[in-house]
C-alpha cells in the first residue's frame, strides 16, 4: 500500500491524517497516511528514513516548510514563488517540492465561499511565510488590486516588489497597517497575531458591508480578527476550509484525482 505522512513538530494534533483517510475512502484509493514527529534538528533525516521505508509523499508543516524547500531537488512554480514547501512528492526523478497552501486558500474563497477574486480589491495582512505562500495564486485570479500590509513595512514593500515582477505590476503594492486605504472586497489575515489574541491595527473603512474577511487561523471560537470583522459588517470565515482545500490539492498531486471537500469540511467543523 502506498504510504504518505505529515512531518511537523509538534504534530500530535494534526488533522491531516483524518482528512487524507477521508479522501482515500471517498476516491477508492488504497493508501496509508500518518503523522510523524520530526526532531527540530532532524527533518532531512526523517524524510530520508521515510523514503527508505517506501514513502511516496509527505506534507510538511510548522516549522519545516523552509527546510523542505531547501531539501527538494525540483520545485513547482508556486513553490518557488512561495519560497516554502508544504507538499513533497518522492519520485524516481527525485524529491519534488510543491506548495498547495495558496491554491487551497483560493479554492476556499472561490468555490466554498462563492466569492470571485477577479476584478476585486484584496487586502493581505502580514508578509511572513503564510502571506508569501498565497500571493501568486491570488494574482493568478487577476484581482483589481492586491495590497500587502504588514507591521514591519519594509517586508511588505519587499514582497510587493518581488511579485510585481511575477505578473503583479500595477496591481500589487505594500504598506504598513496605518496606510491602508479601504474599502476592500476581500481581506485575508495571514499574520500570526490571532495566535496571541492580537488584532492587526487596521484603520477605519477597511471593511464594507459584505466584505469577505478570512483568517487563516481556526478554532472552536471565532478569532479576534473574525469578531472584529463581523462587527464592521464583514462576512467572516476561518482557515478550516483552506486547510481541507490545501490537503485536496496535495492529494490530487500525489494520486491524480481531486477529492470532493464539502463533506470532510463539514465533519471537521462539527468536531472542533
Ligand atoms: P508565518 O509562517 O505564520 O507567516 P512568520 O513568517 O513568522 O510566520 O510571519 C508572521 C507574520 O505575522 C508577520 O507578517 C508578522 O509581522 P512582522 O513581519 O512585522 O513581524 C505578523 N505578526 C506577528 N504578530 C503580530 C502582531 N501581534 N500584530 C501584527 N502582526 C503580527
Amino acid at each position: 500500500m502506498d504510504r504518505y505522512c505529515v512531518f511537523g513538530n509538534p504534530i500530535a494534533h494534526s488533522k491531516s491524517p483524518a482528512i487524507h483517510a477521508a479522501f482515500a475512502a471517498q476516491t477508492g484509493q488504497s493508501l496509508t497516511y500518518e503523522a510523524r514527529l520530526a526532531p527540530l534538528d532532524g527533518f532531512a533525516a526523517a524524510v530520508q528514513a521515510f523514503i527508505a521505508e517506501g514513502g511516496k509523499g509527505a506534507n510538511v508543516t510548522v516549522p519545516f516548510k523552509l527546510e523542505a524547500h531547501k531539501l527538494a531537488q525540483a520545485l513547482t512554480v508556486r513553490a518557488q514563488a512561495a519560497g516554502a514547501v508544504n507538499t513533497l512528492h518522492f519520485t524516481e526523478q527525485g524529491i519534488i517540492g510543491d506548495n498547495t497552501d495558496g491554491a487551497g486558500l483560493v479554492a476556499d474563497i472561490v468555490n466554498n465561499a462563492g466569492v470571485a477574486i477577479t476584478g476585486k480589491r484584496v487586502l493581505l495582512l502580514g508578509a511572513g511565510g503564510a502571506a508569501r505562500g498565497v500571493v501568486l495564486p491570488i494574482l493568478e485570479h487577476r484581482p483589481a488590486r492586491l495590497v500587502i500590509a504588514n507591521r514591519t513595512v519594509a517586508t511588505a514593500e519587499e514582497l510587493a516588489r518581488q511579485f510585481a515582477a511575477l505578473g503583479g505590476a500595477g496591481v500589487v503594492s505594500g504598506c504598513g497597517f496605518g496606510q491602508v486605504q479601504g474599502p476592500f472586497d476581500i481581506v485575508i489575515n495571514a499574520t500570526s497575531a490571532s495566535l496571541q489574541g492580537d488584532l492587526p491595527p487596521l484603520p477605519a473603512g477597511v471593511f464594507a458591508p459584505g466584505t469577505l474577511a478570512l483568517d487563516m487561523m481556526y478554532g472552536a471560537q471565532p478569532t479576534v480578527f473574525m469578531q472584529y470583522a463581523t462587527g464592521h459588517g464583514a462576512l467572516a470565515r476561518d482557515g478550516l476550509g483552506m486547510l481541507v482545500e490545501q490537503a485536496a490539492e496535495a492529494f490530487a498531486m500525489w494520486r491524480g484525482v481531486h477529492p470532493a471537500t464539502g463533506e470532510v469540511l463539514h465533519q471537521l467543523r462539527a468536531a472542533l
